[in-house]
């Protein structure tokens, strides 16, 4: 029996975000390239952007590429950036054809032109898609996002569109990159490491976590619904004791 089986369909979380770590020890243990690892992660990408929309997930965002992997040596950089440039190209009729809608946050000005064209356009073909949200995480680090944020409610305030008055959450959210989305309850790490990786600090304030040891070249639609039944077995507290949660 599989795990989907057993998955609460009217409890599942609306919005999924993955660290899709261990591409290059997937490729070490095998002897080969870090690319190597790179290439079947994306294998992967599409086996869970399939799994996330054949349930219903509303919202999916994968931490590709960090502002800290800039400083990877040059090949590697070059050779991620260019899968990305193919695997866009390629994926945008599967994109289409399952409705799904492509969004990218980060500093994309930071992208080669040839990366930041073939995103422009995806994400303008996929526009009218009305299922699945799939949020890549491209040149992304939640330092930069805040910092940004921070500078645009300045200019905003030294412009008197804004009063300091008025900053609460839920302005401080409309200026961050995912302001048009829910925040993730459930964040899924792979590779056995235990940490965040400047990966949506603000936002994950409340989300459950879940790790695996399983490397993303491995990772299948089966762990995707292990770690959603791992989410639906805590209980959400969110400050309250149990016993309020309960009644
Ligand atoms: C994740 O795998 C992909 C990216 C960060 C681009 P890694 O490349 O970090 O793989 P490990 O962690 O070195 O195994
Ligand atoms: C986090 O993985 C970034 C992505 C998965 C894109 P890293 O491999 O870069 O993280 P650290 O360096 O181990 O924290
Ligand atoms: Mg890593």
């Amino acid at each position: 029996m599989s795990q989907k089986d057993k998955i609460n369909i009217q409890q599942l979380p609306k919005h999924i975000a993955i660290i899709m770590d261990g591409n290059g020890r997937w490729a070490k243990e095998k002897g080969e390239d870090r690319l190597f690892g790179h290439l079947h992660g994306v294998e992967s990408v599409r086996n869970i952007v399939e799994g996330a929309a054949e349930l219903g997930i509303q919202y999916l965002t994968l931490y590709a590429f960090s502002t800290e992997n800039w400083d990877r040596p040059a090949y590697e950089v070059t050779g991620l950036m260019e899968l990305l440039v193919e695997t866009i190209r390629k994926e945008v009729p599967t994109l289409n054809k399952n409705n799904i809608r492509l969004h990218v946050i980060g500093d994309i000005n930071m992208l080669p032109e040839s990366a930041r064209k073939e995103l422009d356009e995806a994400i303008q073909e996929t526009s009218k898609n009305s299922g699945l949200n799939l949020i890549m995480a491209l040149s992304y680090s939640s330092r930069w996002e805040i910092n940004t944020a921070i500078k645009n409610i300045a200019e905003d305030v030294k412009a008197n569109k804004l009063q300091p008055e008025a900053i609460n959450q839920q302005v401080i959210q409309q200026y961050l990159c995912t302001a048009e989305f829910p925040d993730p309850e459930l964040m899924i790490r792979t590779s056995g490491e235990y940490r965040i990786s400047n990966f949506l600090l603000y936002q994950l304030a409340y989300a459950e976590l879940h790790f695996t040891n399983t490397l993303w070249p491995d990772f299948r639609k089966e762990n995707l619904y292990e770690a959603i039944l791992d989410y639906q077995s805590r209980e959400r507290r969110f400050g309250k004791t149990s016993e309020q949660v309960k009644s």
